[in-house]
C-alpha cells in the first residue's frame, strides 16, 4: 500500500482550496474556527479488511493509508474521495470508544471531521462559545495530525472531530 510522504496532506488540502471558487473559500474560512475542508467521514466497522474489500469491489477504490492508532483504540484506513476521505474504523477491542459504539449502535457513521487552520484557535473559540468539548486540549490522531473531539450532544447529535494537519 502506498504511503504518503510527510507534507503530502497539507499540499493536497491546499490544492483543494485553490480549486474552490473564491466566494466558497471565503465563506469557509472567514470565521474564527476557519473550517478548511470536510477532512473525513468516519464509519465504524466490525472487520476492517472486509470493509476495505467492500469499498474496493463496489466503488473500485483503494485505501491510501492504513494505521493502528493506539491512543484512539482503532485501526483505521483512509480512502480518498475528491479532497476528502472516508475513514474506516475498526476498534482494537470492545472496551474502546468505537468498540462500545459498535456494540450499542452497530456499524455505521461514527463522526465527521473538519480540517482547521489552527486547532488552538478553534478550541479557544469553541470553549468561549460554550461548546461541549470532549477534548479541551489537542491530542495526536492518525497521520500524526493534531485532533480534538466535540461532543455529539453539542450540535445536531453529531460527533465532530477537528483536525489540524501539520507540515510533517
Ligand atoms: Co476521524
Amino acid at each position: 500500500m502506498p504511503k504518503f510522504a510527510h507534507g503530502e496532506w497539507p499540499r493536497r488540502a491546499a490544492r483543494v482550496l485553490r480549486a474552490w471558487p473564491s466566494r466558497l473559500r471565503e465563506a469557509g474560512t472567514l470565521g474564527p474556527v476557519k473550517l478548511l475542508n470536510l477532512d473525513h467521514v468516519a464509519i465504524a466497522v466490525e472487520d476492517l479488511d472486509a470493509a476495505i474489500d467492500g469499498y474496493r469491489s463496489r466503488y473500485r477504490v483503494e485505501p491510501l493509508h492504513r494505521e493502528v492508532v493506539e491512543e484512539q483504540g482503532v485501526e483505521e484506513a483512509m480512502i480518498a474521495v475528491g479532497g476528502s476521505f472516508v475513514q474506516l474504523l475498526q476498534p482494537l477491542s470492545p472496551e474502546t470508544p468505537v468498540g462500545r459504539f459498535l456494540s450499542k449502535s452497530g456499524e455505521g457513521l461514527h463522526h465527521i471531521a473538519f480540517a482547521v487552520a489552527s486547532i488552538e484557535a478553534a478550541l479557544e473559540h469553541l470553549a468561549a462559545d460554550g461548546a461541549r468539548l470532549i477534548d479541551a486540549e489537542p491530542r495526536v490522531g492518525g497521520r500524526g495530525a493534531r485532533i480534538a473531539f466535540v461532543h455529539p450532544g453539542d450540535l445536531s447529535g453529531t460527533l465532530i472531530e477537528l483536525v489540524e494537519l501539520g507540515d510533517e
